[in-house]
């Protein structure tokens, strides 16, 4: 007999749901969907390669990436932000570089959330200067009341308010990335 599922939903535990793992999920599959249309045409003349940031992007990209029904690769890039822990500086370095040149291949770079935009923003400049064939961007979350970069959001998740979320992949001080729904934190 299966055992039974690890319960989250603990009166003790600091966040309440905000997206079901369901939800999660349905979203996720017309999002691959969508990119199978539209790199169906493109895959047969160069490679396509998903390049998820680390580490919140990886349980997204992991489910992602089955939906899609096209040969792709699969890349990580590793990133840390300078300054306060919670307010994005806009001063990013990347701390862990992709295994194999992005020119002439279509890059789809695979994020956990954009809030202010400082992080994809300069990851997409700094990838877009590899001379891929094309680059978009496919992210979970977005929440555009804290936004202070414009960014181009080619494949999105969801919108949602301003409000500090964990789970699937998001971490507060690297805990709750394995929550398997989007949770707001309730006692900060
Ligand atoms: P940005 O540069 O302000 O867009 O910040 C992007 C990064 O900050 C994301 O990739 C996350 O790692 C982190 N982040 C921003 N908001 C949240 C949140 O609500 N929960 C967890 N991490 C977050």
């Amino acid at each position: 007999m299966a055992s039974a599922p690890p319960s989250w939903n603990r009166t003790q535990e600091p966040f309440a749901e905000l997206i079901s793992a369901e939800a999660i999920a349905a979203r996720v599959a017309e999002l691959g969907k969508q990119i199978t249309e539209d790199y169906r045409p493109l895959v047969e003349k160069a490679d396509v390669v998903v390049i998820g940031v680390l580490k919140g992007s990886v349980i997204f990209m992991a489910d992602l990436v089955r939906h899609v029904a096209l040969p792709v690769k699969l890349e990580f890039i590793g990133i840390s932000s300078y300054g306060d822990e919670t307010v994005s500086s806009g001063v990013v370095q990347i701390t862990q570089d992709v295994s194999k040149p992005l020119e002439g291949k279509h890059v789809i770079v695979v994020e956990d959330i954009v809030d202010t935009g400082h992080t994809v923003h300069y990851l997409m400049e700094n990838l877009a200067t590899r001379r891929p064939a094309s680059i978009k961007l496919a992210a979970l979350l977005h929440k555009p009341e804290r936004s202070e970069r414009e960014v181009k959001i080619d494949y999105l998740g969801f919108t949602i308010p301003n409000k500090f979320v964990v789970g699937y992949g998001l971490d507060a001080a690297q805990l709750w990335r394995n929550l398997p729904y989007i949770g707001y934190i309730t006692n900060a």
